[in-house]
């Protein structure tokens, strides 16, 4: 996105390539914006229901990330048309649209091309309040870091690719993928005004962007971070994708490891995630609301794994 040529000023992009975020932001009106996003990739497990559902909980979640409430998507879609049968794009289908209408979204339209190796996703928009906006750069030192499901999906996925997954295994990490992040009320009734998805760059990737546009450090207890209990066992084995080895590599710049914190839980919060938690700063008198609030809406995870402080700027420390 960085190669982009810079946009023509526009007041109602709240927010857009200036600081880039889960999602684009469009004003439409004083009390409503538009909130947009796309994502889409191969799959990350075999059974096509379920990754239909999670290539759609993933993209779902830009829009929770940012506040607001999902509406309508478009399909993305890639599929071998000569090579696999038509009742696995079926399936993935079907998986995306019921994943949609969980959220109380609907999808009004897509566009497929035939391709060599399966690819899904949607392209979704959503609604918030522009006063509601949830971004990467409103964290304040005394906020404390939540976050609701656990990390490992990477290392865990890449254990299923290789054939070294038990069948619950599978089922758990599955289950933590395709769970929707639909709790912005939650978030706004605590006062939350900062928050993110954690995807690609792991958890400390994503809390480090959040650290950077905040003008913020972070302090994050590895023994705190929720992990799927699987991840452990393939991270000894030391199985993470290349994804997340450079997830470590881009963090190091920024981060302070204390010497109790081992390799593989290192590695662990550095893990390459699909579809994983909202990671919150939550103002500290807000706490015990938010907690109870998203215990009350069944969150996998409601963990409390670190605070904010004043700067320097971008940096985090990891404790034990
Ligand atoms: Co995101
Ligand atoms: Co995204």
């Amino acid at each position: 996105m960085r190669h982009l040529p810079p946009s023509i000023p526009d007041p109602n992009v709240l927010v857009g390539l200036d600081a880039p975020d889960d999602a684009g932001i469009y004003r439409l009106t004083d009390d409503v914006a538009l909130v947009q996003t796309v994502d889409f990739f191969t799959p990350i497990v075999d059974d096509p229901y379920a990754f239909g559902q999670i290539a759609a909980a993933n993209a779902l979640s830009d829009v929770y990330a940012m506040g607001g409430r999902p509406l309508c998507a478009l399909n993305i879609v890639g599929f071998p048309v000569k090579k696999l049968p038509p009742q696995v794009l079926g399936d993935i289908l079907r998986g995306g649209a019921d994943k949609v209408r969980e959220a109380g979204a609907v999808i009004i339209g897509g566009h497929s091309i035939d391709d060599q190796e399966p690819k899904y996703g949607l392209a979704v928009t959503g609604i918030v309040h522009p006063d509601k906006i949830l971004t990467k750069g409103a964290a304040r030192p005394g906020d404390v870091l939540v976050l609701t499901k656990p990390i490992g999906v990477g290392v865990v996925t890449t254990a299923i690719k290789r054939g070294l997954a038990s069948e619950d295994e599978i089922r758990e990490v599955t289950d933590v993928m395709r769970r929707l992040n639909n709790v912005p009320d939650v978030l706004h009734a605590a006062g939350v005004r900062c928050a993110t998805d954690i995807t690609g760059f792991g958890l400390l990737g994503h809390a480090a962007e959040v650290a950077r546009e905040s003008r913020v450090a972070l302090r994050i207890f590895a023994g705190k971070v929720p992990v799927l209990p699987a991840a452990y066992k393939y991270a000894e084995q030391d199985v993470f994708p290349g994804g997340s080895r450079a997830n470590r590599r881009h963090v190091e710049a920024c981060t302070a490891f204390s010497d109790a914190v081992p390799e593989p839980q290192r590695m662990l919060l550095c893990d390459a995630v699909t579809s994983g938690g909202l990671l919150i700063a939550c103002p500290p008198d807000n706490l015990d609301q938010l907690l109870a609030g998203l215990r009350a809406a069944g969150t996998i995870a409601q963990a409390v794994i670190g605070y904010v402080e004043a700067g320097p700027a971008g940096h985090i420390t990891v404790e034990p």
